[in-house]
């Protein structure tokens, strides 16, 4: 006996059998929801009903999908008359319409216009962009308050989160209506005012600037900068395996248009390291070297410099200025084999080594009137257990360096040596991550637990923006930015007022407005 399949009660047009287009009309068709497909193009049409049936049988053979539901399932698409006339030809049943074309405003108004045509008075009609403005989408509607934001991921079925974003004149109702929608279709809604980058984007700005500005000021290396923020910050994938998986051209173009539409926030103010990389052809893995050269699509990165052992007994002083961290320190330093001194000062012979929360080196040194050709900073912010990250003054001696590195190294985990840099690598990129995604929630723009789960799903971090923060402390974040921004003098790294009052306060980032 089979089991029943349910009648389909919904009825959904995708107008762009990209993509987008074809994982949408795949997942709605999946949830047991009758799919109507066009696109300009019939070979895109027809090459979109190919690649859904071979995905839902692909499911079928895993055992993901019983072979009569992948069946059903492929049953559930049908393309609409392709050609100018015949296009929208079964629009007229739909309830809810996702358009997936190009990413152009005029094409977009265009699409809404043939839509409006066919549609009933009471059927959604929603856009996948991701960078144009769902209003301006709207502005030149019939009926512009049944058209709202309703933007997927690639691939949309994985990324199982979708914006819901309304625009000015968008009603309550088409927001509920595809609230539900996503809900069936097994994806996680979120959310999102009209504004530059929606929720996701906009969060994601942190991450690959700040990394673009540590490589630009020549602190690390870009390989250096990704060991740093997979091993010690628990990323996937560091900031320039990212641009060159995404590739530059793509996400270059997404930098400069978020920072430009906000009027040249400092906060995601690209770098002209991409400008340059874009015009030499450097995008990534499609164009065989971006940040990497790549060789049968492997990166190849530079080995990492094997560290010479400890010899003897060093002397090494730990500053006290932070004793939840010194603790630690000291006694890792210990088991190494250094001789730690417990007293107020450093000896003149031993090692000097700091562990500052935004300041670099040679700032940390000097406020505590201590020698800074014998001082080294360790990044205590993400724990030692996966790797250091070990910085110097530019006059630290290199005897003192190669002494704290060997400490360091000594129980086999490995050792990133940087330039000074206010903030190390991995405390001042997590700390603008955290920043941006506070503003977001000071801004309005998504609920804080939305940003936490938008950033977790959709950008893969390791914990959501303002979970981040919690868990390292809000206090502490907005000392590593404060510092930051006391040393360059740059308003990229001021603290958003959200984040600013609840370190103040002493209360959780996701703490909502009273
Ligand atoms: P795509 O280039 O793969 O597909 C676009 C499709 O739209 C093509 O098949 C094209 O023939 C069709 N098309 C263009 N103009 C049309 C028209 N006037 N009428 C009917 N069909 C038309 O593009 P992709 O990547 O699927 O993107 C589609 C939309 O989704 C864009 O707005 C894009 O910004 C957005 N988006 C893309 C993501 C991605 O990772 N590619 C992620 C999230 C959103």
């Amino acid at each position: 006996m089979t089991s029943p399949i349910p009648a389909p009660e919904l009825i959904l047009g995708v107008v762009g059998a990209g993509l987008m287009g074809r994982g949408i009309a795949q997942v709605a068709a999946e949830a047991g929801i009758q799919v109507i497909l066009t696109d300009q193009s019939p070979e895109a049409v027809a090459e979109a009903l190919q690649f859904c049936a071979d995905m839902l049988r692909r499911k079928a053979t895993k055992g993901t999908l019983s072979l009569a539901e992948a069946e059903a399932a492929i049953g559930r698409i049908v393309a609409a008359g392709v050609g100018s006339g015949t296009a929208f030809a079964g629009f007229s049943a739909c309830d809810v319409v996702i358009e997936a074309v190009a990413e152009s405003l005029d094409v977009k108004h265009r699409v809404m216009d043939c839509l409006e045509a066919v549609v009933r008075d009471d059927c959604v009609l929603a856009t996948n962009t991701s960078s144009l403005s769902v209003t301006a989408i709207a502005a030149k509607a019939r009926r512009p308050q049944r058209i709202a934001g309703f933007h997927f991921f690639n691939p949309v079925p994985l990324m199982r989160l979708v914006e819901v974003i309304g625009g000015a004149r968008t009603d309550e109702d088409a927001l509920v209506r595809l609230t539900a929608l996503a809900n069936r279709m097994g994806h996680l809604p979120v959310r999102a005012t009209d504004t530059p980058g929606f929720l996701v984007n906009h969060a994601g700005r942190g991450f690959g600037t700040e990394a673009l500005r540590i490589a630009s000021e020549g602190i690390a290396s870009f390989a250096d900068i990704d060991r740093v923020m997979t091993d010690s910050a628990g990323f996937r994938m560091g900031p320039f395996e990212l641009f060159d998986l995404t590739g530059l051209d793509v996400s270059s173009l997404v930098m400069e248009s978020i920072y430009r539409q906000y009027y040249d926030e400092p906060r995601y103010r690209p770098n002209a390291l991409t400008t340059q990389r874009v015009a030499a052809g450097l995008y990534g893995r499609k164009s065989g070297g971006g940040f990497y050269t790549y060789r049968d699509g492997k990166a190849e990165k530079p080995a990492e410099l094997s560290v010479a052992p400890v010899e003897g007994a060093p002397a090494v002083w730990v500053s006290g200025r932070f004793p939840d961290v010194a603790g630690d320190l000291r006694d890792r330093l210990a088991r190494a084999g250094a001789t730690v001194e417990t007293t107020p000062r450093p000896s003149d012979e031993a090692v000097i080594m700091l562990t500052p929360f935004g300041e670099d080196t040679t700032t940390a040194s000097l406020a505590e009137g201590l020698d800074p050709t014998r001082s080294v900073a360790v990044d205590c912010l993400l724990g030692l257990d996966r790797r250091r990250t070990l910085m110097r003054t530019p006059v630290t001696k290199p005897a003192v360096l190669f002494t704290a590195q060997a400490l360091l190294a000594a129980d086999g985990t490995p050792v990133t040596v940087i330039h000074d840099s206010p903030g190390f690598i991995a405390q001042r990129i997590v700390a603008c991550i955290v920043n941006i995604g506070a503003d977001i929630a000071q801004q309005r723009i998504g609920a804080p637990e939305d940003i936490n789960r938008a950033t977790e799903i959709a950008l893969g971090y390791p914990r959501g923006s303002l979970r981040f923060g919690d868990e390292l402390g809000p206090r502490r974040i907005l000392d590593i930015l404060a510092a930051c921004h006391a040393f360059y003098g740059d308003p990229r790294y001021r603290a958003s007022p959200w984040l600013k009052r609840r370190a103040m306060l002493g209360v959780p980032l996701t703490t909502p407005e009273g």
